[in-house]
């Protein structure tokens, strides 16, 4: 199943470089309009604190990298990596690219989106089990240690796209 999606992904990645290579060509006829976008840019940005303001994380340090959401899977990425710090995930379990997440009583979730199986050897892992697992852990496994934590639905989702949304880490 993972290998299919594995797939998917190579497949995606081909389509995208084949379609900025297309659009290197184009992008001759573009560079007019490109200069012309960042005059305007530099323009708004020597205007000074009316510009927008710069996104910050909560620590004050610099903004977290944008995600790219894994093909075929439904929630929202950014709000799912807010709610991995915000619901407490983070107390429980590490994740390598969000700092604050150190936590040691549940398995460290860095590469959990390739892993064949969930909580053990009996939970096929796919998004749908994922946020099934987060939204009520004892149901699918009872007497685990990780609890329900009361989450809604869509929080659920949007938790499950952000881990399959991470990119995989080989110094896991
Ligand atoms: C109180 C500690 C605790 C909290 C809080 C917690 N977990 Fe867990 N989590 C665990 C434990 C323990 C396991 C292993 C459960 C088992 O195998 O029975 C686990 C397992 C998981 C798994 C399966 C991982 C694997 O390798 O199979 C996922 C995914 C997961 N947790 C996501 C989350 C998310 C998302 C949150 C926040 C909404 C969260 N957890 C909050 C303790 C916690």
């Amino acid at each position: 199943m993972w290998m299919r999606e594995l797939r998917l992904g190579a497949l995606a990645g081909e389509r995208l470089r084949a379609t900025l290579q297309r659009s290197a060509l184009s992008t001759r006829h573009a560079v007019l309009a490109t200069a012309t976008a960042m005059a305007l840019f530099a323009a708004a940005c020597a205007s000074g604190p009316a510009a927008a303001p710069t996104a910050r994380s909560p620590s004050g340090g610099p903004p977290p990298a944008p995600l790219t959401p894994a093909p075929n899977v439904p929630g929202n990425p950014e709000n799912g990596r807010q709610l991995f710090v915000a619901k407490g995930c983070i107390g429980c379990h590490t994740l390598r690219g969000v700092p604050a997440a150190t936590g040691v009583v549940g398995p460290n979730l860095t590469n959990v989106a390739l892993r064949p199986t969930l909580a053990g050897e009996t939970i096929e892992n796919s998004p749908q089990n994922m946020a099934r697992w987060i939204l009520d852990p004892p149901s699918l496994k009872p007497g685990t240690a990780m609890p329900r934590l009361g989450l809604a639905e869509q929080e659920a989702r949007n938790l499950v796209a952000f881990l399959y949304s991470q990119p995989y880490n080989p110094a896991h």
